[in-house]
């Protein structure tokens, strides 16, 4: 049988690795479903744990189930003091998404293997994630780590651990609406980092450990903390197009637009930018959303026709930052979102895995000549 030589695809672009029911996009058509659902529908009517459910189990849960659901998640989110003493240990100046990395390892090395199920991991991934990020900014703050509510759901518990203040019912309900909509995209970087690190038999918290490593890099879930950076650089309104014109002299990227599959504008920001609006309107505006409504009415004219628009990082950071979440702090609230996908992927990897290894165009040489240390110059 002749080998056909190989050809390369930079970043696998559309090469199918896996099937997935998990979710699904039309790129040209900006459509996201969670399981068959529209991801406007569940933004508007779901919460974050019934999302997970879904995404994870396939339907959506039944009363019963999300009360089970939700009672497994406050009892999994008290972790053990040595974990969180080890959150408390880490240097103050890292950053809080390789706090979240060491997270998950010591989580892993506490808990693998101990627990009746993986379900049972699974739910403890999904606890903790929050907890451990919490715990973290308190501890780089100074402050004392706030005990999770019980009573509280995934995204109020969030602010009440960050803060130690009851969260206020409309921040509630921004950041768990969020938590739906960064859960799941089919196969992004940090999904095919977990599907590869699940085919090798690896355990859900090394899946989970490797996937956030993914997930930190500014061109994908690190980008949300970017924009940010890049708003307040250009400051104001009359500014945006010099910057946007430098920006782009230089190939610079303008951070939370474009995406590999989206070639419209994503469907999540546009949830996001509504309730950016309805943050502003009800707590005040600040200049930052004026001058991302007019850098999107940029770019979109001067890039629109490559199909560069808004992705889901563009006003997620806006969102946040309104809540007084320190910037740094927005790419692990992606990752305490997004483990729910990347175990419901680890979920489906596990049915019919086998381990990936891709092959490659091979440029080298051959024959090399090997010379003694002593005559090589
Ligand atoms: C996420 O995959 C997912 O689903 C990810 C995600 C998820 O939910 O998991 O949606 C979350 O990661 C969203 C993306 C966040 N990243 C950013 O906002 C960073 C800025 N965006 C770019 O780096 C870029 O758009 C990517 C990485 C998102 C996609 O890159 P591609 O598909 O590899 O495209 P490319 O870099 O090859 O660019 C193609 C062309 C190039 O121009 P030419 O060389 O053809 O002239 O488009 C240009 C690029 O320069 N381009 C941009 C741009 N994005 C692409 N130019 C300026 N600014 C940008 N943002």
């Amino acid at each position: 049988m002749t080998s056909q030589a190989p050809t390369l695809v930079p970043g696998l672009a559309g090469i199918p690795c896996a099937e997935s029911a998990v979710s699904y996009i039309d790129g040209q058509a900006g459509i996201l479903e969670y399981r068959g659902h529209r991801i406007e529908t569940l933004a508007a009517q779901s919460n974050f744990e019934e999302t997970a459910w879904l995404l994870l189990y396939g339907t959506l849960p039944t009363a019963d189930e999300l009360a089970g659901f939700r009672a497994k998640l406050a009892r999994y989110r008290e972790l053990p003091p040595a974990l969180l003493a080890t959150l408390a240990g880490l240097p103050k100046d890292g950053h809080p998404m390789a706090a979240l990395q060491a997270g998950y390892a010591a989580l892993g090395m506490h808990m693998e293997g101990k627990l009746a199920s993986r379900d049972e991991d699974i739910a403890l991934l999904i606890a903790a994630t929050p907890v451990m990020v919490a715990a973290f900014e308190r501890a780089r703050q100074g402050q004392p780590f706030v005990a999770p509510d019980p009573s509280l759901d995934t995204a109020a518990n969030f602010l009440w651990m960050l803060r130690g203040e009851t969260p206020n019912v409309l921040e509630s309900h921004v950041l768990d609406v969020a938590l739906v909509l960064h859960a799941d995209h089919t196969m992004n970087a940090s999904t095919f980092t977990a599907r590869v690190v699940a085919s090798t038999e690896a355990d859900p918290y090394t899946v989970c450990a490797s996937a956030i490593g993914s997930l930190k890099g500014p061109l994908h879930g690190g980008a949300n903390e970017r924009v940010l950076i890049q708003l307040e650089k250009v400051g104001t309104v009359d500014r945006v197009r010099a910057w946007l014109d430098d920006q782009l002299a230089t190939r610079g990227k303008v951070m939370g637009f474009g995406h590999r599959v989206y070639k419209t504008k994503d469907p999540r920001s546009f949830v996001l930018q509504t309730l950016a609006r309805e943050l502003f309107e009800k707590t005040g505006s600040t200049p930052i959303y004026d001058v991302a409504l007019e850098l999107e009415k940029a770019v979109v004219e001067k890039l629109g026709e490559k199909g560069i628009y808004p992705n889901v990082d563009f006003y997620s950071g806006i969102v946040y930052q309104k809540m007084g979440i320190p910037t740094d702090v927005f790419t692990p609230i992606f990752g305490i979102s997004r483990v729910a996908g990347w175990l419901a992927h680890w979920r489906e990897q596990m049915v019919d895995n086998k381990i990936f290894r891709p092959a490659q165009v091979f440029v080298g040489s051959h024959d090399a000549v090997y010379t003694d240390l002593a005559a090589r110059g």
